[in-house]
């Protein structure tokens, strides 16, 4: 764990000390992780209160929260480690005086950026020293100031929670330095996000109307970074590139970053071409964009007003049922499991048996790479659970990391608009 901290550190140094080029800040991927494909879809349901119409393992606990049910008939808590492992991004930022390092999900589908704290139980806080996590340790800031009165509280996918105070404090993202940014800080984990190690905590970078804090809101950092003249006005935004393990022996190695204020051109040159940018509709508080229509190996359906939410804190994408089914319709022997509650695929399909999909963003198309049609083996079944699932009974499409992991994306929030530009990935590693 401290080898960790180390290398993490002199990543950040490293960038810190390239002058003039776009600092990344890098995106660490959790090893080893062990994903599991409905748990991911059930999260996303669960994030957007989205119920599925196909039938599945699902079943709703008393408070509403949709739970995968075990074949004995009992249900299991999709854990915030399974989603957590599953998206397995987090980012190091800084925290105080003198700076405290978290590594933290950067997730543009919530506005709350909140840390585990010293705040927490004696146990907990052992329990984080124990493994190697860190948290905010309020007591070792000398610049903290609490915002008395303030509380938050989030619910996450498996009905688990997390709440508690808010201070402000100095925040480091990048080489960008946020005075009196909200931090919200942990005093109550539910069991499942105490017992994931995946992260330590979440920084929020859709639209600040979302936030959750009490009773007034706080601004999230990318709006603070502007209001503070951090970035310019005029290049208000976060740009995302995120790899994938399929990928590390790709030109670039998977790599994974954000950047804050800059687009990387060095990245937009090495696709060949030229970011694309599609309006944003910001009413409620995602990065929500038009996708009106669709392509399958060709076949383009269009879907008037359709729109899809872009977030980097979720696994897969959805979309209508209807279109999901065309899509795995094309690869032979491609089935809905009602058991995992999706669509899955023989993990032996080769890349000329997989179909082109096409996403819409406004007029752009996105290729879905072909390995990423495949999210992770189903275990033991010789099956892989699909990276496009069904919607349910949302109105709109998700678009998440199966979706970003084709492209360079620049959330561009000072012109209210969506950049991307697709990534050339020329090796497909389906069965992952
Ligand atoms: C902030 O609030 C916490 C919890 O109520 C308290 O322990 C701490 O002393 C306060 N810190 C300051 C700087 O007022
Ligand atoms: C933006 O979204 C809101 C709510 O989802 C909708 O009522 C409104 O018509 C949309 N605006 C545009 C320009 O599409
Ligand atoms: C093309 O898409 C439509 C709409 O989803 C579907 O009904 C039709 O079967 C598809 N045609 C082919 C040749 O795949």
């Amino acid at each position: 764990m401290l080898l960790r901290k180390f290398i993490l550190v002199n990543l950040l140094f490293v960038a810190a000390g390239a002058l003039h080029t776009v600092i990344r800040v890098p995106v660490r991927r959790k090893a080893n992780y062990d994903a599991d494909g409905t748990k991911s879809l059930i999260w996303l349901y669960n994030k957007y209160k989205i119920t599925p119409t196909r039938p599945g393992p699902f079943h709703r606990d008393s408070s509403g929260v949709l739970k995968k049910r075990q074949a004995a008939g009992a249900s299991a808590e999709v854990n915030a480690d399974d989603q957590l492992t599953d998206t397995f991004y987090t980012c190091p930022i800084l925290i105080g005086t003198p700076a405290q390092q978290l590594e933290v999900t950067f997730d543009s589908g919530s506005a709350d950026t909140w840390v585990w704290s010293s705040q927490l139980s004696p146990q907990t806080v052992d329990l984080a020293s124990s493994r190697g996590s860190a948290y905010y340790d309020l007591a070792k800031s000398t610049s903290y100031t609490n915002l008395t009165g303030s509380t938050w509280s989030a619910r996450y996918g498996d009905g688990s929670s997390a709440s508690g105070t808010v201070v402000a404090d100095v925040l480091k993202v990048g080489d960008i330095t946020i005075e009196n940014q909200a931090i919200e800080v942990a005093n109550t984990l539910s069991y499942s996000f105490i017992i994931q190690t995946a992260n330590e905590g979440i920084l929020g970078l859709a639209f600040s109307r979302l936030n959750k804090v009490q009773p007034v809101p706080q601004r999230t950092p990318l709006d603070n970074m502007v209001a503070q003249k951090g970035i310019p006005g005029n290049q208000a935004l976060f740009t995302c590139y995120l790899g994938s393990y399929k990928d590390v022996g790709d030109p670039d190695q998977g790599m994974s970053f954000f950047t804050f204020g800059q687009i990387d051109q060095d990245v937009v040159k090495a696709t060949g071409k030229q970011i694309s940018y599609t309006p944003v509709n910001n009413t409620k508080g995602f990065w929500q964009i038009d996708s009106e229509f669709i392509t399958v190996n060709g076949n383009k359906t269009v879907l008037a007003d359709n729109t899809a939410i872009v977030d980097t804190g979720t696994t897969l994408v959805v979309l209508e049922d209807k279109l999901v089914a065309e899509i795995y319709s094309t690869i032979p022997g491609a089935r809905y499991d009602a058991q995992e509650g999706g669509w899955v695929f023989p993990a032996s399909t080769p890349a000329d048996k997989m179909p082109t999909v096409v996403l819409a963003v406004g007029q752009t198309e996105i290729i879905i790479e072909k390995e990423h049609l495949g999210f992770t083996p189903v275990k033991k079944t010789g099956m892989i659970y699909g990276g496009i699932q069904g919607r349910g009974n949302s109105k709109y499409n998700i678009f998440g990391d199966t979706f970003l992991k084709c492209v360079y994306a620049v959330f561009d929030a000072g012109n209210m608009r969506f950049g991307v530009v697709q990534r050339i990935d020329k090796t497909q590693n389906i069965a992952g």
